[in-house]
C-alpha cells in the first residue's frame, strides 16, 4: 500500500477502496484478532470543531487497536498562539504514530499531510468528510449486500458529506445523484473529478435539484444537516431556502420500496428530516454511526499497521 495519508477518497482507487471496505468486515467480524495491530502507537486527535461521533470513535478505536488516543484542541497547543502547522506536523510526527484532524480549511489538512512524516486522516473539513463516506458506503454493501449498480440519492446541501459521497460512489460504482436547492449545488470541479473516477467503475454523478425526481428508483437516500458546522448565522436563510428538501415519508415514500435511510448524523430532526424518517424501520442512522469504529480502524491499520 503506497498511501501515507486518508484525505480524501479520490486519491485511492477502486481496488483500494475495496480492500480498505473488504478489511473492515473482517475487523467488524473479529475484533478480538486486531487487539494487538497497533501495539503502542499513540494517535493524535486534532479537532477544531465538536464531534461526538469521529472523537469517540477513533480514540476507542486505536485504544482496541492496542494503541492511544491524544486529544489535542488548537486552543492548548501553541498552533493558538502562531506556531504554524509545518513546524507542529513535524514535531508531532516525533511523537505520535499518526494524526487524525478535523478543520476548517481544508488546506489546513493538506498542509499536515505534507509536513508530516507520519499519516495523516481527514476527519472532516469544510470541503470533505472521506471517513464517513467510506463508511457510508461500508454500511449500504452490508444492508444490500452489494454496490456496483445501487443508487444513493443525495437531498439537501452540496456539502463536504455530498463531495466525499460522490468521490465514494465513483470509486465503489454506485449512481450517485445530488438533489439541491439553487446556490447550494456541490463544488463543480469536484464533481468533475467524481465523474472522472467514475469512468473506471461505470458510476454516473448527476445534480438535479428536484428532490422527487432524484429519489425516484433510489436505493438509499442520504440527507445531512443543512446549516454545516461555521454556518451558524446562515441558518434562518438556509431554513426558507431548502423548504421542499425535508426527508419526509412523503419525499422517502417515493424511492424504492425498500430504500434505506442514510444520515451522518447529527440531525435536526424536523429540519432537514422528519422524526418519522429517522426512527423508520428502514433508518440505518445508527448502523452508520456503529460502522465509523470498523471502518475508521481499518483506515488506522491500512495507515500505521507494519508495512
Ligand atoms: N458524523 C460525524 O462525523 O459526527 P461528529 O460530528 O459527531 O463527529
Ligand atoms: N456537514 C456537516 C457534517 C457533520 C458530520 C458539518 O460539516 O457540520
Amino acid at each position: 500500500m503506497a498511501h501515507k495519508d486518508f484525505v480524501t477518497l479520490h486519491d485511492w482507487t477502486p481496488a483500494e477502496m475495496g480492500d480498505l471496505l473488504d478489511l473492515s468486515a473482517r475487523i467488524k467480524a473479529r475484533p478480538q484478532e486486531f487487539r494487538r495491530a497497533l501495539d503502542g502507537l499513540a494517535l493524535g486527535l486534532y479537532f477544531e470543531k465538536p464531534s461526538t461521533r469521529t472523537r469517540v470513535s477513533f480514540e476507542v478505536g486505536i485504544f482496541e487497536l492496542g494503541g492511544t488516543g491524544l486529544y489535542l484542541s488548537p486552543r492548548d497547543l501553541q498552533i493558538g498562539r502562531g506556531e504554524t502547522i509545518a513546524d507542529t506536523a513535524r514535531v508531532l510526527s516525533r511523537y505520535l504514530g499518526g494524526i487524525m484532524a478535523r478543520t476548517f480549511g481544508h488546506e489546513v489538512v493538506t498542509e499536515l499531510a505534507r509536513w508530516a512524516s507520519i499519516p495523516v486522516i481527514n476527519g472532516l473539513t469544510d470541503k470533505l468528510h472521506p471517513c464517513q463516506a467510506l463508511t457510508d458506503y461500508f454500511t449500504l454493501r452490508e444492508k444490500k449486500g452489494k454496490l456496483s449498480g445501487l443508487k444513493l440519492c443525495y437531498v439537501g446541501d452540496g456539502n463536504n458529506m455530498c463531495h466525499s459521497l460522490a468521490f465514494g460512489a465513483a470509486k465503489v460504482g454506485v449512481h450517485f445523484t445530488a438533489a439541491c436547492p439553487e446556490g447550494y449545488l456541490p463544488d463543480p470541479a469536484l464533481l468533475e473529478q467524481a465523474r472522472e473516477d467514475g469512468r473506471e467503475t461505470g458510476a454516473v454523478i448527476e445534480v438535479v435539484t428536484d428532490p422527487v425526481e432524484g429519489v425516484k428508483g433510489a436505493d438509499a437516500v442520504y440527507t445531512d444537516v443543512w446549516a454545516s458546522m461555521g454556518q451558524e448565522e446562515e441558518r434562518e436563510k438556509r431554513l426558507r431556502d431548502f423548504q421542499g428538501f425535508q426527508v419526509n415519508l412523503e419525499l422517502f415514500s417515493r424511492a424504492k420500496d425498500d430504500a434505506i435511510f442514510m444520515h451522518c448524523l447529527p440531525a435536526h430532526h424536523g429540519e432537514e428530516v422528519t422524526e418519522e424518517v429517522c426512527e423508520h424501520e428502514r433508518s440505518v442512522i445508527f448502523d452508520q454511526a456503529e460502522n465509523r469504529l470498523h471502518c475508521q480502524k481499518a483506515v488506522m491499520v491500512t495507515l500505521m499497521g507494519k508495512k
